[in-house]
């Protein structure tokens, strides 16, 4: 889990929306400090609104990169998420970024990548897969949802996709579609599995790929404040090497994290 570049904080102007699904639009931002030293895994930081109302700024994924462009892929949840997912071309926000760590590419103990996504934790997948086509190396992308409409695989290429009530795909959930992908595929050499969505499905994944030995790395969520490791808003409990939970700033140590890390039962 690499550590992010120099941060910026601009003004970005909006360059474009998309409404890809009922409640999920990707909006653009023309942001060249943040794309020119954006890796995957990398989030921003976003004023949605130009009153105090959210006061907060809202932390959203790297979704992609073109040229002086970023895009982030937005599940409208709340006040905030609506109010971007309203905003239209021509308009402006402050984005911080990039801020966190990234997922770890060049690692030489895997030949082939597995990205595998649940609902709108496919947001960084689209940037990750990019980035492992330009060095070259095979992926494959694993996306799963309840129900074929909350797939978000819009731009991603090599593509399985799981649903839980099988209206398309396999039937099941994406860490039984993993594991059926892992047992149908020869010729894959050492996987390597990275991962974004909600977390009973990476606790689940976390499992699996320690009971078969398969590195994995994690990109966790929590409520976030500045972003930056100042507000202490972000703080998530982890293993740590002796297998005792530590807390951690998400935003600094994270959002990506060894799925070792993640494996322990939630505290009642
Ligand atoms: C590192 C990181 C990357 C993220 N990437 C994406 C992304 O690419 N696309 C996307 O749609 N969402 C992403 N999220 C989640 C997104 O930040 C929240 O959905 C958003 O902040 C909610 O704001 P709101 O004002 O709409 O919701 P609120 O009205 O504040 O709350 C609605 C719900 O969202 C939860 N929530 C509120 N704030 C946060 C927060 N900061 N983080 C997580 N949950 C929150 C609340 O607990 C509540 O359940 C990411 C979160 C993190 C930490
Ligand atoms: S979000 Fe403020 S310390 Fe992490």
């Amino acid at each position: 889990m690499l550590p992010s570049s120099p941060i910026t904080d601009a003004r970005a102007l909006i360059t474009e929306t998309r409404a890809i699904g009922a409640d999920v639009s990707v909006i653009s931002f023309d942001c060249p400090g943040i794309a020119a030293t954006a890796r995957p895994g990398n989030f921003v930081n976003i004023k949605v609104s130009e009153s105090n109302q959210p006061l907060l700024r809202r932390p959203f994924c790297i979704h992609n990169v073109r040229g002086n462009m970023i895009d982030v892929m937005v599940k409208s949840v709340g006040k905030g998420t609506t109010l971007l997912c309203e905003a239209s071309c021509g308009t402006s926000a402050m984005v911080l970024g990039p801020l966190g760590n990234a997922f770890s590419i060049d690692t030489p103990d895997f030949d082939t990548a597995l990205l595998v996504s649940g609902g709108i934790g496919t947001a960084p997948m689209l940037f990750l897969e990019k980035s492992l086509a330009a060095k070259g190396i095979p992926f494959r992308n694993l996306v799963g949802g309840r129900t074929r409409t909350d797939l978000l695989t819009r731009g991603l290429s090599n593509c399985s996709t799981a649903t839980d009530d099988g209206s398309e795909g396999f039937r099941g959930n994406v860490v039984e579609l993993l594991k059926h992908h892992l047992e149908s595929t020869a010729g894959i050499g050492r996987a390597k599995v990275f991962a974004c969505g909600p977390n009973p499905m990476l606790k689940a994944l976390a499992r699996f790929c320690a009971s078969r030995s398969i590195p994995c790395e994690l990109s966790l969520e929590s409520i976030m404040g500045c972003g930056v490791g100042i507000c202490y808003g972000c703080m998530v409990e982890l293993n740590n090497a002796d297998g005792e939970l530590e807390s951690i700033l998400l935003c600094r140590e994270g959002p990506v994290i060894d799925g070792r890390r993640f494996t322990t039962e939630e505290r009642p």
